[in-house]
């Protein structure tokens, strides 16, 4: 059953359930993970820049190493987070939520947003725009992972890393998954922030 028809008697009223608890359990333990994992992410990557700009001196871990144990740590949580995630989500069907994708109904709705048209009052719904982004985050979150193990284990993983291009391409693939996650996180931010009865179900659940 698809859990946004989950409703409960509330002051006689009926109250949909928006986001079931292991949505917003799985949620909340993969952003604090995101922060740490981009935060020593940014620590590591200063050891040895690619590009010629650094991010903030101890961003998290304070050198290389404490950079390192802090993303190998909420790596793991990551990933066995992801996975709850993932596979309560397929079970329940809960990802029927996030399909179908048209171009036309995306076009439509961010044409809707740019506006000022898109309507808010449904959150059991997400909109195309919305629908895209997260399915997109969640590819994102596939790709990150990957390239991270290909870039760890590039002997013992040397497939999944010559299938993304070698070690050098794989560092990139990272790169960019993390600039994509940062500027998906901005904006994600500040959509809740602008709708706070969303941020609220996020925390609730109605
Ligand atoms: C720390 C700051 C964050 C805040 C304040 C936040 C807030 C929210 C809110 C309010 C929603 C519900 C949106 C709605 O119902 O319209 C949501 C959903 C979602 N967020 Fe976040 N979020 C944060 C971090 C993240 C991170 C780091 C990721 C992934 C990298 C993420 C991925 C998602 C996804 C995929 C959904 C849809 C989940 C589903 O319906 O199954 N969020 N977030």
């Amino acid at each position: 059953m698809v859990d946004t028809t989950n409703t409960t008697g509330f002051g006689g009223r009926t109250v949909p359930l928006i986001h079931p608890l292991y949505v917003r359990v799985t949620h909340w333990i993969n952003a604090l993970a995101v922060l740490i994992m981009i935060g020593s992410g940014w620590q590591i990557y200063n050891a040895s820049p690619l590009f010629s700009f650094s991010f903030p001196a101890n961003s998290l871990g304070g050198w290389l190493a404490g950079g390192l144990l802090w993303h190998f740590a909420a790596m793991w949580l990551l990933i066995a987070n992801g996975l709850v995630y993932l596979t309560l989500g397929l079970a329940t069907g809960r990802f029927r939520k996030l399909l179908p994708i048209s171009a036309r109904a995306v076009l439509r709705d961010a044409v809707a947003a740019l506006t000022g048209k898109l309507r808010h009052d449904d959150l059991t719904r997400y909109n195309t725009v919305q629908k895209l982004i997260y399915v997109g985050i969640l590819l994102t979150g596939v790709v990150i992972v990957a390239s991270g193990f290909a870039i760890w284990k590039p002997v013992q993983l040397r497939p999944l890393t010559s299938l993304l291009g070698g070690y050098e391409a794989a560092r990139f693939i990272h790169f960019f998954a993390m600039a994509a996650i940062v500027l998906f996180l901005v904006v994600h931010i500040v959509m809740a922030l602008l709708v706070p009865k969303s941020l609220r179900a996020m925390i609730t659940g109605r």
